[in-house]
């Protein structure tokens, strides 16, 4: 936990760097310091972290789990009896009350009204993506629009549009900000050939850019729907430490995962959709739990309505009553402290990483994104230089980051996109070393480009329980690649 600013200091010491990094950091973020309620947390709920020395800096990879919420779950699951689904015993009656709550929250979390929009829980948010991206009516004609920077699993939609004979078009991110150029993307959404009469047609971004921590704008929603556009928003990366207001925006799909927001479950994610988008959707199989009647001899089957339809087999219900406790925890939080207090962090790392100079005057670090917390979120990707400019290689900066007890993740983050775009990799050469053969590891992918280790960066994310002490351990981290 950072110091307190109230605390006395010995008249005999001279403050720490840390206590004298810290006042500065306070002077300079009046806010913070309304945040304090989180310390608390940290030290109660997150505890262990700083028993095990461990500076946890990968939110974005994987949000922590509160004690509080996992002791209450195991003591629930002990005294309850749970039973599958779809039944009026007991054991099952109370499964399917407490999953049915748990859709009520996880709508009233976003103020989403239930009129207008259903829950369908899904494993994570890759697999609520593939669920639009497979039954979405696809046809020749159509267009599936997609920023570069997007996770792969919204890349891996273009599979399924291209499968059924539509197009996909990409809209880039412009360096250095690593942004989209608004008035290009309304172009495209205006003019790209949409032949098909009453045609179907997707736009797929990410809220927050898990590699640069970019936020899109959100207003993009209603200007591609206003264009008949359908609007797939991948709110993974973005929901953790940021509110989303389904009555403000109204996107036709949203997909999250669980865990990137209160640590646990690992599995369960969900597919937030608008009533009617679902309806357009055309599932490409049925399964059990799926459909209300199918019979082998008459070949036929009858879809539910509604999530059930999308809802593959039994869901994870022992653990769905863990999702509804970590939504308590985080309203009870205040994740409007939370996001306020990483956006604090996400500024002083900004200013103090951009700071940082080899003794000759060149910068120990480049910052791939903005650098202001201006519509950014709290993950920050940069590469490492020694004094004569050269790149130091990534992984070797997670092997030494890992011996030194930070969590942090290197690489491009499953955003090949924003990678690109951020590291400068020439289109040709990408078109020439993936042209050949049937596989290819990353090791190869890299010798290919320039004879090196696969491009990549180094990504710190800050979340639920970041405090100032772990930006300031990153740094002094980060301070021994000075020359
Ligand atoms: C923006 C974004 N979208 C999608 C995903 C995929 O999430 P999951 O692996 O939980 O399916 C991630 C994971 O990091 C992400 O950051």
């Amino acid at each position: 936990m950072p110091p307190s600013p109230a605390r006395p200091l010995s008249p005999s010491s001279l403050p720490s760097k840390l206590e004298r990094d810290y006042a500065a950091f306070l002077v300079a973020n009046p806010t913070y310091a309304e945040t304090n309620a989180i310390d608390e947390v940290r030290a109660t709920e997150f505890r262990r972290l700083d028993d095990q020395h461990l500076v946890y800096l990968d939110y974005t990879g994987g949000g922590l789990y509160p004690v509080s919420v996992i002791a209450d779950h195991a003591a629930f699951l002990t005294t309850h009896v749970l039973g599958n689904p779809h039944s009026v015993n007991p054991a099952s009656a109370l499964s399917g009350s407490l999953i049915e709550r748990c859709r009520a929250h996880i709508l009233s979390f976003f103020n989403a009204s239930a009129d207008e929009y259903a829950v369908v829980f899904t494993a994570n948010a890759s697999h609520a993506l593939k669920l639009v991206g497979e039954a979405y009516p696809f046809e020749p004609g159509d267009q599936l629009l997609l920023t570069f920077d997007n996770h792969n699993s919204v890349n891996g939609i273009r599979e399924f549009d291209r499968a059924h004979g539509a197009t996909t078009t990409y809209v880039p991110v412009e360096p250095p900000d690593l942004r989209v150029d608004g008035s290009g993307l309304e172009r495209l959404l205006d003019e790209l050939p949409r032949t098909a009469p009453g045609g179907h047609h997707l736009f797929a971004y990410p809220a927050q850019s898990n590699f640069s921590g970019v936020q899109h704008p959100l207003e993009w929603i209603a200007a591609a729907q206003g264009r008949g556009w359908d609007v797939l928003l991948d709110a993974a990366a973005f929901v953790p430490t940021n509110r989303l207001n389904l009555s403000r925006v109204h996107p036709d799909y949203v997909a999250l995962s669980f865990y990137k927001m209160f640590g646990y479950p690992t599995g369960i994610g969900c597919l937030i959709a608008k009533r009617d988008a679902l309806q357009k959707l055309h599932r490409p199989w049925f399964s059990g739990g799926t459909i209300t009647v199918a019979s082998v001899q008459s070949d036929r089957h009858f879809l539910a309505e509604g999530a059930a339809a999308f809802e593959d087999g039994t869901l994870d219900y022992s653990n769905i009553p863990a999702v509804d406790a970590g939504l308590t925890f985080l309203e009870q939080v205040g994740l409007d402290l939370v996001h306020e207090r990483v956006r604090c962090l996400t500024g002083w790392l900004l200013d103090t990483l951009s700071s940082l100079r080899h003794p000759d005057g060149a910068r120990l670090v480049t910052i791939f994104g903005p650098l202001s917390t201006d519509e950014r979120g709290a993950t920050i990707a940069f590469s490492v230089h020694d004094a004569t400019g050269t790149v130091l290689s990534h992984a070797a900066i997670e092997t030494s980051a890992a011996q030194a007890g930070i969590a942090l993740r290197t690489g491009c983050f499953c955003n090949p996109g924003a990678g690109e775009v951020a590291l400068g990799l020439p289109p040709g050469e990408l078109d020439r070393c993936l042209a050949s053969g049937d596989r290819m590891t990353k090791d190869d992918f890299g010798q290919c480009l320039d004879g090196g280790e696969s491009p990549g960066a180094v990504r710190v994310s800050l979340g639920l329980a970041s405090t100032f002490a772990d930006a300031q351990a990153f740094v002094t981290f980060l301070r021994r690649f000075l020359a």
